[in-house]
């Protein structure tokens, strides 16, 4: 395998992290491996919010889990029942929920990542430029895990302090820090391919 195979097969969402700082440096060359991410028609949607303060990261977390139920009361039954099963769908650690960080694990760096709620496209952009971030960390040692969850944010107090703009919302985080825990890989599904003559 090439170093850029081997880093897809090696990511994984990490949970557990090193109290280890991450430089400024790193940082900011896993945001600007965000930036190279492909966008349609080149719009770039995302921004970037960079929490690296225990504290600041701390009372988010706890903000957003109590947000939560707020968030999926709004995003109907529907949505409600898909983040049940999506909960438990990750049995191999349903015991985060009693962590002291159920949203953010801990982790030193948290990157919300925000984007237009207009640009129709802007999700999946989110979605590739988090993955370029992912691969990127990994590449240079460290571990993360992409929240979803942190979306909720938008349901709390605290999301005033980020100033988003009336118009952007937040899409996605990414947690990222030295890992401190090596999970299996799942096993992918393998039968969701058509091959068409
Ligand atoms: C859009 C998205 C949202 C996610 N949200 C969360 C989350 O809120 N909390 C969490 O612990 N993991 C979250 N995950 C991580 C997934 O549970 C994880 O990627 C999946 O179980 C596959 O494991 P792997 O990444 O190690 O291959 C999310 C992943 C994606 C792609």
């Amino acid at each position: 395998m090439n170093e850029t195979m081997s880093t897809i097969y090696q990511r994984r969402a990490v949970r557990k992290y090193k109290a280890q700082s991450v430089s400024s440096e790193i940082i900011e060359q896993i945001v600007d491996a965000g930036r190279m991410a492909p966008s349609a028609i080149n719009m770039q949607p995302w921004k970037f919010y960079v929490l690296t303060n225990k504290e600041t990261i701390k009372t988010f977390g706890g903000a957003i889990k109590h947000g939560m139920v707020k968030g999926f009361l709004k995003t109907g039954i529907k949505q409600i029942i898909t983040n049940i099963i999506g909960t438990l769908h990750m049995g191999h650690k349903t015991d985060f929920v009693k962590q002291d960080d159920m949203v953010f694990h801990g982790a030193p760096v948290v990157i919300l990542i925000a984007s237009s709620k207009t640009n129709e496209w802007a999700p999946v952009d989110v979605g590739m430029c988090a993955q370029n971030m992912m691969l990127a960390a990994k590449s240079l040692g460290l571990d993360t895990c992409p929240i979803g969850m942190a979306r909720y944010i938008e349901y709390t107090d605290t999301y005033e302090k980020l100033n988003v703009p009336n118009g952007e919302h937040i899409n996605l985080a990414i947690i990222l820090g030295y890992g401190d825990e090596l999970p299996e890989v799942h096993e992918r599904i393998k039968t969701n391919v058509t091959y068409i003559d």
